[in-house]
């Protein structure tokens, strides 16, 4: 009879284990892993020019960001270039008439692939570096280099077909990039907000401009997109 508070206390203590152990087993359960696609996602914008060493940069460590979390963030590039009556296409970008080209493989990119195979073709060109970023060439062995199928995928047609479809996708950018008053690649958006700008060097970015800075403001503002969840 004596053993009988003992025994008690142990069935309660296998019982507590029992219960500790399935609750760390339901973030693997499937229908846990729906719930996370439902999640709404964080919108990240990149304000960029494809020939731009602040873009480069900017680009490189939201690469990083990405392999974090990639998952909890739709990513956009918008393209910083002019209008211009004057120029050739009707559009002046700052690094000349091969940044135009750039901007507009990578747009084409966006349009007719996801996110995994047109982000690592933007990483490819920007490893390419400045000189070649532009070419069709370039355009053509980055794609290879990451999985587009040129012909099937349609971005052969919209690098290399009319120039219509490009040059609509890049004035479109445009006026995407002026509607946010994005003036400088590259301008960081998490959130909605403007959190940093890369100009030469770091301007406003009163929370961090590292990966890890990134990484914690996208948590954040994931778990406020939802608090319920
Ligand atoms: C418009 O294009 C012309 C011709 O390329 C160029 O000389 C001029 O500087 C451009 N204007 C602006 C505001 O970029
Ligand atoms: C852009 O700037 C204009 C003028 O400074 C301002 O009225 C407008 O609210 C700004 N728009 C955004 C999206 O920040």
């Amino acid at each position: 009879m004596s053993h009988l508070p003992l025994i008690l206390i142990a069935l309660t203590l296998t019982l507590t284990n029992l219960i500790d152990v399935s609750a760390r087993q339901i973030p693997q359960s499937p229908l846990s892993v729906n719930k996370e696609d439902d999640h709404p996602k964080v919108p990240i914008v990149l304000g960029v020019m494809s020939k731009c060493p602040d873009a480069f940069l900017c680009e490189s460590i939201f690469d990083q960001v990405l392999k974090r979390v990639g998952p909890k963030v739709d990513l956009e590039l918008t393209f910083v270039a002019k209008l211009n009556s004057s120029a050739e296409g009707g559009i002046t970008c700052l690094h000349g008439p091969s940044e135009c080209s750039g901007n507009i493989h990578e747009l084409c990119a966006v349009k007719h692939t996801s996110r995994d195979k047109w982000w690592p073709f933007v990483q490819c060109l920007n490893y390419e570096g400045y000189q070649k970023i532009g070419s069709v060439d370039t355009a053509k062995r980055c794609a290879k280099a990451s999985g587009i199928d040129w012909d099937e995928s349609g971005v052969g047609e919209c690098i290399e077909g009319s120039e219509e479809e490009g040059r609509e996708l890049l004035v479109k950018s445009i006026a995407r990039t002026q509607s946010l008053n994005i003036t400088k690649s590259c301008s960081i958006f998490i959130g909605g907000e403007l959190r940093c700008v890369r100009d030469g060097k770091w301007v406003d970015c009163e929370e961090g401009h590292t990966a890890n800075d990134f990484v914690r403001i996208i948590n954040r503002e994931y778990e406020k997109l939802d608090p319920l969840y």
